[in-house]
């Protein structure tokens, strides 16, 4: 039983990440040198944070838990373009916000973790790496599928069914507890849940973003499967469990404009 899910699992993971393929294609195609050592150890970062950004992300999540295929994947936050349209206000910080801090934030709320230093080694290639993936788009301009993408309906959740629906469609993967599926220092799975999931200061915390996600990106390898509606009661199941807190959150939204979402 266990062994066919796993099968199950490793084909599925492998059927979604050929998209990444062509990224590392391009990457290898860039000239020799330092430029590309660095783009190349952005990569890295993303898709492996706990081996490549050490002490960073204590829970073990990878930036690509969440940013599919390390950012190439629309309505899974992808970041073509993201260097020019950064810096940019931010109702949460009441700031403009750079592409570092926004990087940042990733750290402190979506990993939970522990920021870079600015001037780090590991910022510049995340910088980097945006950086290439950005190249031909137009200063202001956007790939396709920015952010999680939105949802047409906005009812209430309903919890109890998102419980039914997360037992059926999710379990499997990211387990009945939440706690995911640990592949060494990172995890095959990541969890939804718990002491090693995003605090309550992350944009996934709030069940818009989440049902967002969930509905383009969730069951894996069939996002776009689930009805908005489903989406939404199983983003609240999700959310319904303890995460860490965030020690900040008295900062946030300083001049008004908090999401009805926001867990704080
Ligand atoms: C738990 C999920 C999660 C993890 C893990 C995560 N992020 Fe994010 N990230 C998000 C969400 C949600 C957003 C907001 C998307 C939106 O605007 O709708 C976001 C936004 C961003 C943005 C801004 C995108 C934009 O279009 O403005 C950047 C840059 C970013 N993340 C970088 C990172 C980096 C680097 C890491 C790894 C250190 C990381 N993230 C880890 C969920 C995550
Ligand atoms: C086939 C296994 C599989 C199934 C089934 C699955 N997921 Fe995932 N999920 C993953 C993997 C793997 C990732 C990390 C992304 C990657 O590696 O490409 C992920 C990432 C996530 C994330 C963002 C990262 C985090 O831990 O917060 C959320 C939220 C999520 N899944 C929710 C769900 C929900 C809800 C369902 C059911 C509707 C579901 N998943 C079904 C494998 C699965």
């Amino acid at each position: 039983m266990q062994r066919t899910i796993l099968c199950t699992l490793f084909l599925l993971v492998q059927a979604v990440h050929v998209y990444a393929d062509e990224t590392d294609a391009a990457i290898a195609n860039l000239p020799e040198g330092p430029e590309r050592s660095s783009i190349e150890l952005g990569r890295h970062i993303v898709l492996d944070t706990p081996r490549y950004a050490p002490g960073h992300v204590p829970g073990g999540m990878s930036c690509a838990s969440c940013h599919i295929d390390g950012g190439t994947r629309p309505n899974a936050s992808p970041w073509y373009g993201i260097t020019g349209v950064l810096p940019a206000y931010s109702a949460r910080s009441g700031t403009a916000v750079t592409l570092e801090q926004r990087i940042n934030d990733c750290f402190r709320r979506s990993e939970n973790g522990v920021p870079l230093a600015l001037d780090s080694m590991e910022m510049k290639a995340l910088v980097a790496y945006m950086s290439f993936l950005s190249r031909g788009i137009a200063p202001r301009q956007f790939g396709p599928g920015r952010g999680m993408g939105h949802l047409a309906s906005a009812r209430d959740p309903d919890t109890a069914h998102g419980q039914a629906i997360y037992i059926q469609k999710c379990a499997a993967c990211h387990s009945a507890s939440g706690s995911g599926m640990r592949s060494g220092a990172t995890y095959a799975v990541p969890p939804l849940w718990g002491d090693a999931s995003y605090n309550i200061g992350a944009s996934m915390a709030r069940v818009g973003p989440a049902a967002a996600f969930i509905a383009h990106n969730m069951p894996l390898g069939q996002g776009g499967s689930l009805s908005d509606q489903d989406a939404i009661d199983i983003a609240s199941y999700v959310n319904s469990h303890p995460r860490p807190d965030y020690a900040d959150k008295a900062a946030d939204w300083p001049n008004g404009d908090k999401p009805e979402d926001a867990r704080y």
